[in-house]
């Protein structure tokens, strides 16, 4: 398996290009399968959730074609997909699939709303926590699915189709509302989803099904209304710019001094951790071309900080947070309340001699005058690169294991930071 190794001490200085969202890019791609003509997504980042997702969804028939660069495009912007889902020829998700990446559950939506049936393996539980999906067949049922639980499987059957319904949920999902998005563009009448989830990626999502001709409104509120549509037609998306590959990069750039434009990158999208960067040190600055964050000679001062669904501070920035923290001038807080175990980052964090002390779901660092380098190693992408960030700060050599999780969400980060400056290499395994 690759590992990175980096030497850290280095500022951070150019430019850093920022991919297409991953976490837009897998639901817009779910998407495809709700209909029979063929949806072109724009800005898809190269990246191994990306590849594992094409397979999941060439298991149902769908053929996806990755178009070519033609000449002169930047071999930096992100990549073309022609995705069809004429013919699917399978309703069955299996366990050796959907257990490699959750989000590929969603794919239980456009199913049985286009095909009135799905056989989808229940995901299970992963390195960040238990993660169930009551909420998720919750919607579904209340849009008139019959769910039946066999063998680690969900059974979802609707023979006369969807209808329908008012969907509240009673904690804010992001992966709720966007399977609850997908199934009620299909189905017969209106439904409203109260306490939707805000993020971002659900806006770019119900942007996209809109083009493809669903009647879906308020999406980027908490109160969504779809009004079903009996067919939907292909389209061509874009997809919209990572937001926490923003926030990890801007992270990096506090951590080791230094002044980067991300370029393509929308401070709405990440007002929240923007501003955390700011009582951080760092100085952010919105341009035409993307933010710019600089930190020149100013120290980084400590922060208090609750992760919170959006336009809250992202859980997919804590780690990154927690790495910046470690060499703050006084103690920082940092609570997490989306998932209860995703703190697999701190005892690697504390192995390059950090001070950190968890209780409960609130982590106290104690900000320390230097890191030194360390072999470390993690189980989930946001923990993985919470740890380059660490490295990059840390005197001498770190060497990040587990390069797989890196690559499941960031598009070639060694690349990207090199470019800036930072002693960075992928070792092949
Ligand atoms: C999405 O996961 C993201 N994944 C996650 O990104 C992100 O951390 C998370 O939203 C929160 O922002 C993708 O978009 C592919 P949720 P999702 O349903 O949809 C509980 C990354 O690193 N819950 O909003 O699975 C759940 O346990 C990742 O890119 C239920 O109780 O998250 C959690 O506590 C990892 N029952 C909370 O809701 C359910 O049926 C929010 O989870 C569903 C969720």
């Amino acid at each position: 398996m690759d590992r990175i190794r980096i030497i850290g001490g280095h500022r951070l200085n150019g430019t850093i290009q920022i991919s297409g969202a991953k976490n837009a890019t897998l639901p817009l791609m779910i998407a495809s399968l709700l209909s029979e003509d063929t949806l072109i997504l724009d800005n898809v980042p190269q990246l191994a959730d990306v590849v594992l997702l094409q397979r999941i969804l060439g298991n149902h028939g769908v053929d996806v074609m990755i178009a070519g660069k033609r000449a002169g495009e930047d071999a930096n912007n992100g990549r073309t997909l022609h995705i069809s889902a004429k013919h699917i020829v399978d309703t069955t998700a299996p366990y050796e699939l959907v257990s490699k990446m959750r989000a590929s559950f969603w794919v239980i939506a456009p199913l049985v709303a286009r095909m009135g049936e799905a056989k989808v393996s229940m995901p299970g539980g992963c390195a960040i926590g238990t993660r169930p999906v009551d909420l998720l067949i919750m919607a579904l049922e209340k849009l008139g699915t019959e769910i039946e639980v066999e063998g680690g499987y969900v059974i979802a059957r609707a023979p006369k189709g969807l209808c329908g319904a008012e969907i509240n949920f009673p904690k804010v999902t992001v992966g709720g509302t966007h399977t609850a998005i997908m199934a009620a563009s299909l189905a017969h009448g209106t439904t409203v989803i109260e306490n939707a989830a805000r993020e971002p990626e659900i806006g770019d999502v119900a942007d996209c099904l809109n083009k493809m001709g669903a009647k879906i409104s308020g999406a980027g509120t908490s109160r969504i209304v779809i009004e079903g549509v009996p067919k939907l037609h292909g389209a061509r998306h874009t997809v919209l710019p990572d937001r926490i590959e923003t926030g990890t990069y801007a992270m990096a750039v506090a951590m080791t001094g230094g002044d980067v434009l991300l370029q393509n990158a929308r401070p709405e999208l990440l007002q929240a951790a923007l501003d955390v960067l700011g009582q951080a040190g760092a100085t952010v600055t919105p341009t035409n071309e993307g933010v710019r964050v600089a930190r020149n000679g100013a120290g980084l001062m400590p922060v208090e900080v609750t992760t919170a669904p959006f336009p809250g501070f992202p859980t997919d920035l804590q780690a990154q947070l927690m790495a910046l923290m470690t060499r703050a001038h006084g103690t920082s807080h940092i609570t997490e309340t989306i998932f209860e175990n995703r703190f697999m980052h701190v005892q690697e964090l504390v192995r390059l001699g950090a001070h950190i002390h968890l209780d409960g779901e609130t982590a106290t660092i104690d900000g320390v005058p230097c890191l030194k380098g360390a072999p470390v190693m993690a189980t989930d992408l946001r923990a993985s690169v919470s740890l380059v960030i660490a490295g990059l700060a840390a005197e001498g050599e770190t060497m990040v294991n587990r390069v797989y999780h890196l690559d499941r969400g960031f598009e070639r980060v060694e690349e990207k930071l090199a470019r800036c400056g930072a002693a960075i290499e992928r070792l092949g395994g």
